[in-house]
């Protein structure tokens, strides 16, 4: 890898409670001196914002669906999320591409085999955190597929999302399914987290937020990535 950033995704089902942990670890890195990019999925450039709001209004069939979430992510990254890695940003994301495997796949049924695909496609490194100056090797030994390099996941039952998304405001088109939908995304999560151990800190969301606070920054500090001294 020729960058040193950082790229961090955030997920877990609607209602888990992790926007303000966001926006903490933000202050938390930038009090360390560093520059953070955040953003979101769908959405973080122009394009993938108009993306997401049909996405998140309008009824399609899973393959539409998935496909332009795929079309968002793949605009947010050539634009926004590579070219802040390769200045050394840390990038902190509202979801990535554990939640199309987790609504789309395990909570609309779609085929994970398709999705798989279309993250090879999307998140191929082609040299998008290659060498700029074109001296990277033809080709590399291995495909490598951009990734995050930690993916926090906010574990909460879906009766208790359901309890604190109740009345908070408008649902969207996900927000106001029910409580099976978000079992299902659950446990869409768990298996991805299976799949990808090293990648996965699980956080158990279930507690009073200061405890789910101190929770996430442990995380931070065990990895060095943060001091463990600011925001104790
Ligand atoms: P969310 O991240 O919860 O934002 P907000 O806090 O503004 O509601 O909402 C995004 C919604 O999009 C959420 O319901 C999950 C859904 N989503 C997918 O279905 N697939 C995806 O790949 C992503 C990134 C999000």
């Amino acid at each position: 890898m020729t960058h040193h950033g950082l790229f961090i995704s955030f997920e877990g089902i609607d209602g888990a409670g992790k926007s303000t942990h966001i926006t903490a670890l933000a202050e938390a890195f930038r009090a360390e001196g560093r520059t953070v990019t955040l953003t979101r999925e769908p959405g973080g450039t122009p394009l993938a914002e108009k993306l997401r709001t049909m996405v998140l209004n309008e009824a399609m069939d899973p393959l539409t669906e998935s496909l332009l979430i795929f079309a968002a992510r793949r605009d947010h990254l050539v634009t926004v999320i590579a070219p802040a890695l390769l200045r050394g940003d840390v990038v902190l994301c509202d979801r990535f591409t554990d939640a199309t495997f987790a609504y789309q796949g395990a909570g609309r049924g779609f085929d994970l085999k398709v999705l798989a695909t279309l993250e090879q496609w999307v998140q191929s490194d082609e040299g998008l955190l290659g060498d700029p100056s074109g001296n990277a090797p033809m080709k590399p030994e291995v495909e490598t597929v951009i990734e995050p390099h930690l993916t926090l996941w906010f574990d909460l039952s879906p009766e208790g999302a359901a309890l604190r998304l109740a009345g908070a405001r408008v649902p969207d088109k996900f927000e106001s399914q029910p409580v099976e939908f978000f079992s299902r995304v659950a446990a869409g999560y768990a298996a991805r987290q299976q799949g990808h151990p090293e990648r996965f800190a699980r956080i158990d969301a279930d507690q009073p937020r200061e405890a789910v606070w101190q929770a996430v920054r442990q995380v931070f500090v065990e990895k060095g990535w943060l001091s463990g001294v600011a925001g104790a």
